[in-house]
């Protein structure tokens, strides 16, 4: 019995993320910087389309919680890469691992179902324009939010029921640096090659369907547009860019994750980096650095800040 407990594994290691002395001094000074950039920018554009009415339209009210999803699909992985990276026993106990698990993949199907949500928006907008205020009244954005948190709990549960009670007797060692399903289940002392299936069907093939889908509906929607050329079309051109770069950018990494049956660590690394930081702190640079309505919102919000502050300071100075 005693020898059963002491060879469960309680714990995983993490690999060293950086090779080199100097690749660690780049990501510690890069990854903190990219993570506050995360936290910044985020918080600033959920308060901006808060606080501005002239921002409560459908698109702005899904991108605000796109930024909510993006800080939290961040903050699963990103402040423990970062204290990881000078600590020489990179160790994650069980249960932290499993929450890990599946906090990821809640934000992760649930940036998804959203990021469809997104394209269905910009598809009424441009392709039935006459409908588009009584298709997207502000009931169907609460249920796309509702049912991006919902997809997003299911698509996580129904891996993790699987993975939570899998019997562990080491090696513990993930062989990345954040725990996932694919990596996680190869650890386990049992046969898990229809777990894995499982796994690669639910998270892959998901992602892959979401991903070819999301494509083929912008160039649809592009195609639409070109045909009724009009002065909107540049604006509709950007629009629908940002969003088509957003797609490649989170969908490629999540389809090269879970699909691609040989997986390398160094392209591993890089394709993580790409959505727990890339991506999340390319959306509110995208849509506030580019976007007019944004940046109007956002030199109005400063504003008020400012002069709320001065306002402040005039009446506990008198
Ligand atoms: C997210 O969507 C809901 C439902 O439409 C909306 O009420 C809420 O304000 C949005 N969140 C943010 C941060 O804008």
């Amino acid at each position: 019995m005693d020898q059963v407990n002491s060879s469960m594994v309680t714990e995983f290691v993490f690999l060293g993320f950086a090779q080199s002395l100097g690749m660690q001094f780049f990501l510690f000074f890069f990854l903190p910087l990219f993570y506050v950039g995360i936290i910044l920018g985020n918080l600033f554009i959920v308060f901006t389309v808060i606080f501005d009415p002239h921002l409560h339209a459908p698109m702005y009210i899904l991108l605000a919680n796109l930024s909510l999803i993006d800080l939290g699909l961040s903050s699963t992985t990103v402040p423990r890469m970062i204290s990881d990276l000078f600590s020489d026993f990179k160790v994650i106990s069980f249960h932290n691992c499993m929450i890990q698990m599946f906090f990821i993949h809640v934000m992760g199907g649930g940036e998804m179902v959203l990021l469809t949500a997104m394209a269905y928006d910009r598809y009424t907008a441009i392709c039935k324009p006459l409908h588009y205020l009584t298709i997207m009244n502000p009931k169907m954005c609460v249920f796309l939010v509702v049912a991006t948190w919902v997809i997003g709990v299911i698509h996580a549960m129904s891996q993790f029921i699987f993975v939570i009670n899998l019997p562990f007797c080491g090696p513990n060692n993930v062989g990345s640096f954040y725990c996932d399903f694919p990596r996680v289940i190869k650890l386990a002392c049992v046969d898990t090659y229809q777990l894995e299936f499982v796994v690669t069907a639910n998270s892959g093939f998901i992602s892959t369907a979401t991903f070819f889908f999301l494509i083929a509906s912008y160039i649809f929607i592009l195609f639409t547009v070109q045909q009724h050329s009009s002065n909107d079309l540049s604006k509709a051109f950007f629009t629908l860019s940002t969003h088509i770069t957003v797609v490649v950018l989170f969908f490629a990494p999540c389809v090269f994750l879970y699909v691609w049956p040989f997986p390398t660590k160094s392209l591993d690394k890089f394709f993580a980096i790409v959505d727990f930081v890339v991506t999340p702190v390319l959306n509110p640079a995208i849509y506030t650095l580019r976007n007019k309505d944004m940046k109007v919102a956002m030199r109005k919000l400063s504003r008020q800040v400012v002069n709320s502050r001065e306002m402040d300071f005039v009446s506990k100075s008198t």
